[in-house]
This record gives structure tokens, C-alpha cells and sequence, in this order.
């Protein structure tokens, strides 16, 4: 049965070559991304470009109540609270994270991930409050501990609620780095032989099974997010869980091949808003 559908998918698939064409030769990060808000736009020309924040919430009215709902008193409050805690808590030499990082760590989340020359990467938000932390002679959190840089980072991005999401490509290191990303997500993988955009490009908006799938515009600008209320789940983790779900193997976390993946994906949301942290289901 699950073998039926998803040969339906592929097949239904087959005629839109739009999207896996998008990896043009002399693209561009900003033509790539107009060149798919106008798939969308056109597909679903009733969706606000403003509602791809809310993924496939935004193509589902009835979930979008009940997310609205549970928003309005977020169950996930208390953890931020712990993440409040972490940011004010100085470090053993006094220091803190607001006194380290540019514009004392308020509206710059939208900067990230970063192309650093200096260091000749990509570089995400979780690898600058690493090296505040080293710089102020602590230890650096592992990237994909939730209950240390999760918690820090919920709370952190809270700080750029409504800064418009903003990652730049400059320079040829930093295109390479996009491009490195861009091919991982039009890259088919896993037994499935499924790429990310085959899911969030030819079929955000449409269902697979049960599961309304998301568009790519706008994935980026609301991480972490809480799962069924409580369970936090970082955009990195998401990958992997994807990943995973057409039985593909995931780098890790903060592996170059993620980080760029990351650069290239929140390229392609700029312009859009961010809010940290939402529910999903
Ligand atoms: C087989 C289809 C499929 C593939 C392939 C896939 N995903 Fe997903 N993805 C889903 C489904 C289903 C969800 C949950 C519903 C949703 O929000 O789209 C999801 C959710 C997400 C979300 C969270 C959206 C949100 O607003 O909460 C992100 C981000 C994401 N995927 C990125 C990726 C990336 C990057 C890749 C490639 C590494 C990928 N996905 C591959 C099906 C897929």
C-alpha cells in the first residue's frame, strides 16, 4: 500500500520538472528564490507569500485554528523561561552572552547562518554562542544537546521576533558553501530515492499519506519548534528526521554538509519574518 502511493507520488512527480530544474547554471540565491516564490504563487495564488511562515499550517485552515489556539498560551512557556535563565546567567568571569555577541544578541538571528570568511565556513547561530562561551573560557554545548544549546537558543532567537530574515552569498567561498547546500537538497537520496525538494518543492501544499507537506519558503524562520507542545526539535534535527524518513543516513549535526544545507534553505526564506519558537504537531 505504502509502496502504491509513493510510485503515485513519483509518478504524479514526472511532469514537473520545474522545480529540479531550478538548479540552473547561472542561478543566483536571489533568482533562486523568486524563481520559486513564483512557482508557488502561481500554484496557490490565494496563499499570502507572508503565510509560508506557517508551513503546511498554511494550507490547512482547521490546523491553523488549532495552532493559533495553543499559541496563545504556548505549553512551551516554561522552557523558554529556562532558556531566559541561561542567556542572564554570567559566566564564571562575570561575562555574559549579551556582552559577547554583535548588538548584544538582538536582532541578528535573521544574519544566520553566516558565510565567515575569516574561517572559510559556514557558520551557524549554535557556533557563535560556542565560541562566546570558549572565548569566555567555558565549555562549548554540543549542538544537538536540547536542554542546553536547544533551550539557549529558543530562547535567543526570541530576541529577533520580526527581523526579517537576511542571509547574505557573497564572494565565491560563500557561493560554493550555497551551492554545496542547494545540491544536497535537490539531491535524490535513501531508498526511496526521495530528494527534499521532491517533498517541499514539486509537492508543498499537497498531502503524502496523511501528512500535508510544507513548502520550502519560509521553513527556516521558526526554529526550534516544540512538538506536540513539548518535545523541542531543532531545524538541523528536522533534517535528520527527514532524512531518515526516506530511509537515507543523515550527516550530523553541525557537519559541514547540514550547515550548508542550512545556509542554502534559509536563503530562500529572506524577507520573511522570523518567530521563535512554534508548536507543531
Ligand atoms: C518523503 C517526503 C519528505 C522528504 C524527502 C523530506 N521531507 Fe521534510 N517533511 C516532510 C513531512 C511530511 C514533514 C512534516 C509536515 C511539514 O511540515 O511539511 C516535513 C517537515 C519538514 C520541515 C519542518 C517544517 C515546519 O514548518 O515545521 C523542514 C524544515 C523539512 N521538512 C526540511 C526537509 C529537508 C531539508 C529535507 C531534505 C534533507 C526534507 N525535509 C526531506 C516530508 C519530507
Amino acid at each position: 500500500m505504502k509502496q502504491k502511493i509513493i510510485t503515485k507520488l513519483l509518478t504524479g512527480m514526472a511532469g514537473l520538472g520545474i522545480a529540479l530544474g531550478a538548479a540552473t547554471a547561472h542561478a543566483t540565491p536571489e533568482s533562486d528564490r523568486q524563481e520559486l516564490i513564483k512557482y508557488y504563487t502561481t500554484k496557490y495564488p490565494n496563499v499570502k507569500l507572508e503565510d509560508y511562515v506557517y508551513g503546511a499550517l498554511a494550507f490547512d485552515a482547521d490546523s491553523k485554528a488549532q495552532y493559533d489556539a495553543i499559541m496563545e498560551f504556548p505549553p512551551f512557556e516554561a522552557d523558554i523561561e529556562k532558556g531566559r535563565k541561561m542567556w542572564e546567567t554570567p559566566f564564571k568571569n562575570g561575562k555574559t552572552y549579551a556582552g559577547c555577541l554583535p548588538s548584544g544578541g538582538k536582532q541578528i538571528a535573521g544574519n544566520y547562518p553566516m558565510f565567515d570568511e575569516a574561517k572559510g565556513k559556514v557558520v551557524t547561530l549554535s557556533n557563535v554562542i560556542n565560541d562566546c562561551r570558549v572565548a569566555n573560557g567555558e565549555e562549548a554545548y554540543n549542538v544537538d544537546d536540547k536542554k542546553t544549546m536547544g533551550l539557549l537558543t529558543a530562547y535567543m532567537r526570541t530576541l529577533s521576533n520580526g527581523m526579517l530574515s537576511n542571509v547574505k552569498v557573497e564572494g565565491p567561498k560563500a557561493t560554493t558553501a550555497y551551492e554545496d547546500g542547494k545540491k544536497t537538497f535537490y539531491s535524490r537520496k535513501g531508498q526511496l530515492n526521495f530528494a527534499c525538494a521532491s517533498c517541499h518543492v514539486q509537492n508543498g501544499g499537497n498531502r503524502l499519506r496523511s501528512e500535508l507537506m510544507s513548502p520550502v519558503i519560509g521553513h527556516t524562520v521558526h526554529w526550534p519548534v516544540f512538538r506536540g507542545g513539548d518535545n523541542l526539535v531543532t531545524l538541523q534535527e528536522r533534517y535528520q528526521g527527514c532524512m531518515k524518513s526516506v530511509r537515507a543516513v543523515s550527516p550530523p549535526a553541525d557537519s559541514e554538509t547540514l550547515n550548508n544545507l542550512e545556509y542554502f534553505h534559509s536563503a530562500l526564506s529572506n524577507g520573511l519574518p522570523l518567530k521563535a519558537s512554534v508548536f507543531r504537531k
